[in-house]
């Protein structure tokens, strides 16, 4: 091991990057050469290390396990135009967020430096992983979880926060049909919905198996009281173009505070573009397909990017909604953020890091 900073660094003596076909990356599948580790015990953050990608060995009592305190981020890193320059997209606002989640969990929070100094060196060693294909990125995840192996329900003592990164392309195929929810819940107001924890995502699956054996990808929430407002999709927040309006659900303690929402409100604020965060009804979508006012509908997320919405299923019905065209606000806004991205235009929002 050799010592950098703080921060050791001990190289893969193989690497696994020629045996994937970049023109052919699930979201998800694959993980580059490398991840970053730090433990956490006695108050703090400690040992902070990039070795080679592998397997943990943690107890079977280990308090993550059984009951689900853990955090997780998402965030991605595209090639330049350059072809040389690695791009982070808003990593230090991921970083925010993830401090958020943990509280809420009442996990110890994360000094910046503990995250960023270690995504960079992560971003530098690994920076032969960002693809260069159109569409394609390096996404990172950091996550921390729980790592007490004592099974009382209590905030561990003892953690990890890791951070891999994995290629990826588009996570969602095809066309996206999401069916609104009025049963299950993801999660209440007062619970951990605007938390980036596993718990909401497990919520997640019964329900969306089920809308997925009908059809449809994903599921669109409502709130758990009277399933009459649209809360966002989980793996993506929602937005409607209503009348030339942004309208987007105001954030609450039940719905992430997305980093793609937060940018699009911002780009769309310097556009002119009257934004709405508010409550959104069903009701009201529903109207507005009727009386064709509503021109778009689409999923934000990191993962998601820009997804337009192709179908809404509501109480069985199918609505259509208009797909977009060049002059879309949708279409318009996918290029605004991929030429930040992709360094194309001069950030004017210091939103990425260049490593
Ligand atoms: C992301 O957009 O980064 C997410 O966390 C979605 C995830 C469920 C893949």
């Amino acid at each position: 091991m050799m010592d950098t900073a703080q921060i050791l660094i001990e190289k893969s003596k193989t690497s696994s990057r020629n045996d994937i076909d970049f023109n052919q990356l699930d979201f998800g599948k694959y993980h580059t050469d490398h991840m970053y580790v730090v433990d956490y015990n006695q108050g703090e953050w400690h040992d902070m290390r990039i070795v080679p990608y592998q397997n943990l060995s943690i107890s079977p009592a280990t308090a993550a396990l059984h009951y689900g305190q853990t955090v997780f981020e998402g965030f991605k890193a595209h090639r330049a135009k350059n072809g040389k320059d690695v791009l982070l997209f808003r990593p230090e606002r991921h970083w925010e967020r993830m401090n958020k989640s943990m509280e809420r969990i009442c996990m110890p929070y994360i000094p910046k430096d503990v995250f960023m100094d270690g995504i960079i060196e992560l971003a530098k060693i690994d920076r032969d992983w960002v693809p260069t294909q159109e569409g394609a990125s390096l996404y990172f995840r950091p996550f921390a979880f729980a790592m007490d192996a004592f099974i009382r329900v209590k905030p561990s003592e003892n953690y990890y926060f890791i951070v891999f990164c994995s290629p990826v392309g588009a996570y969602f195929s095809g066309q996206l049909n999401v069916k609104i929810e009025k049963e299950y819940v993801r999660s209440a107001e007062g619970g951990i919905g605007s938390a980036k924890t596993g718990g909401n995502y497990a919520a997640s699956l019964l329900p969306a198996k089920m809308a997925q054996a009908a059809g449809y990808q994903q599921i669109m929430w409502t709130d758990a009281k009277e399933h009459k407002y649209i809360e966002e999709t989980g793996a993506s927040n929602v937005m409607f173009i209503i009348d030339n309006v942004l309208i987007t659900p105001k954030l609450s303690t039940s719905i992430l505070d997305g980093v793609t929402r937060d940018s699009i409100i911002t780009i769309a604020r310097d556009w002119g573009v009257k934004v709405e965060e508010r409550r959104v009804s069903v009701d009201e979508v529903i109207t507005a397909l009727k009386s064709k006012t509503l021109n778009e509908a689409f999923g934000t997320g990191t993962a998601a990017v820009i997804s337009p919405i192709n179908i809404i299923n509501y109480d069985g019905i199918d609505y259509q909604i208009p797909q977009p065209n060049a002059s879309s606000f949708s279409t318009k806004m996918l290029k605004a953020l991929n030429d930040i991205k992709y360094g194309l235009v001069e950030d004017p929002y210091g939103w990425i890091v260049k490593v």
